[in-house]
């Protein structure tokens, strides 16, 4: 009997005290083990005793051995269910998805438009957000009282460059003079960039947003190179030929002006929600540049003649994948942007 209750005392307070299951099995086999537990011989030295005391001893050590065999069983199930609470270390357990990143809808888009561009062999290059008054407005023929600069409501800084004012470029077409000081003739450019406008904002206006400019100059360019340059440009970007439609307009950095308008690339001009029932897609201005901007670029104007275009890149972008509104770029919305 006493031999008993000292290995049920000393059995409970061992397994209460072991901490892994490595523990735990020398403590099965210490007390249960098949040859030399403390149990197994409890239960082997039985068969010494009389009938008398082995009535009475019998079911008592048969009650020891199920009452530690169950104490440890439970600690062993307590130890898996808190391994896989993440206690423990399961290398079986498969491994967690890295989620990637990906671009920007408005970078894809550019990066196309770069190696179109670069394919027909124009070069790409860029040129600062911060801009003088100068590079923004006068030496692109928009004179300081001009009405025309009523069209660009500008962000101003109240930093100035010596007596020169600062701005944030409303449009790409400062490098079109920027380049034009730096490089001669015959060359073709385009200059992706962002720009910034004060305005209100609405499906289809940002007061920051991107365009791309191009600047094709040399002896003998004409209207027929940009007509051919921006309908292969097109069909490469959309992958399919699309009609183009130039219309008159006024820029005053060039003359004629221009504003081009491609066949609705998902209606093919038949007249749909996304073309307004028109069949046309507004995608950008352009024009044949004006001598005044040859002249402040210190060209001469009577030797040459090219085209510059510019063109949004949200609007380009909304086309492309059918986005109705441009506020979506910059919302940082996820649900927007894990889907391209
Ligand atoms: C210009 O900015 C001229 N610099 C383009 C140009 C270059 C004409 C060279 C001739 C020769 P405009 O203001 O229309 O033009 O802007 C050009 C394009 O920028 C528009 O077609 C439109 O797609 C985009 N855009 C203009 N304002 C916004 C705005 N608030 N939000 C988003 N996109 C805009």
């Amino acid at each position: 009997m006493e031999k008993i209750e000292e290995i049920k005392k000393k059995a409970a307070k061992l397994i209460k005290e072991v901490k892994d299951e490595l523990t735990l099995e020398k403590v099965r086999v210490e007390f249960l083990g098949r040859k030399s537990g403390e149990i197994t011989k409890l239960l082997k030295s039985l068969k010494n005793l009389t009938i008398e005391e082995k009535r009475k001893m019998g079911p008592l050590a048969n009650a020891l051995k199920n009452e530690v065999e169950q104490a440890i069983n439970k600690k062993s199930k307590d130890f898996k269910s808190s391994s896989n609470k993440g206690g423990g270390l399961d290398l079986t357990m498969p491994g967690k998805k890295i989620k990637l990143g990906h671009l920007h809808p408005i970078t894809i888009v550019e990066k196309e438009i770069r190696e179109i561009f670069k394919a027909m062999n124009f070069s790409v290059v860029e040129g600062p957000e911060v801009e003088t008054e100068h590079y923004n407005f006068d030496a692109l023929n928009i004179p300081k009282d001009h009405p025309a600069r009523d069209m660009w409501d500008t962000f101003w800084l109240k930093k100035r460059l010596g007596k020169e004012r600062l701005l944030l470029r409303t449009h790409t077409s400062p490098m079109q003079i920027r380049f034009m000081e730096q490089h001669n003739p015959p060359f073709q450019i385009i200059v992706p960039g962002r720009v910034f406008r004060y305005e209100a904002t609405d499906a289809s206006h940002e007061f920051n947003f991107y365009q791309v400019e191009g600047l094709m100059v040399g002896k003998n360019i004409t209207m027929a190179n940009f007509k051919f340059i921006i309908e292969e440009f097109f069909h490469r970007l959309f992958k399919k030929k699309l009609k183009l439609r130039l219309r008159p307009s006024y820029f005053p950095f060039v003359e004629p002006g221009l504003e081009v308008d491609i066949e609705c690339v998902k209606c093919n001009g038949k007249g749909c929600n996304l073309c307004k029932e028109t069949g046309w897609l507004e995608v950008m201005g352009a024009g044949m540049v004006h001598p005044k901007v040859f002249e402040a670029a210190h060209y001469n104007p009577r030797d040459l003649q090219g085209f510059a275009f510019g063109l949004g890149l949200e609007r380009i972008a909304m086309i492309k994948y059918n986005i109705p509104d441009i506020r979506l770029f910059f919302s940082g919305d996820q649900r927007f942007i894990k889907q391209f």
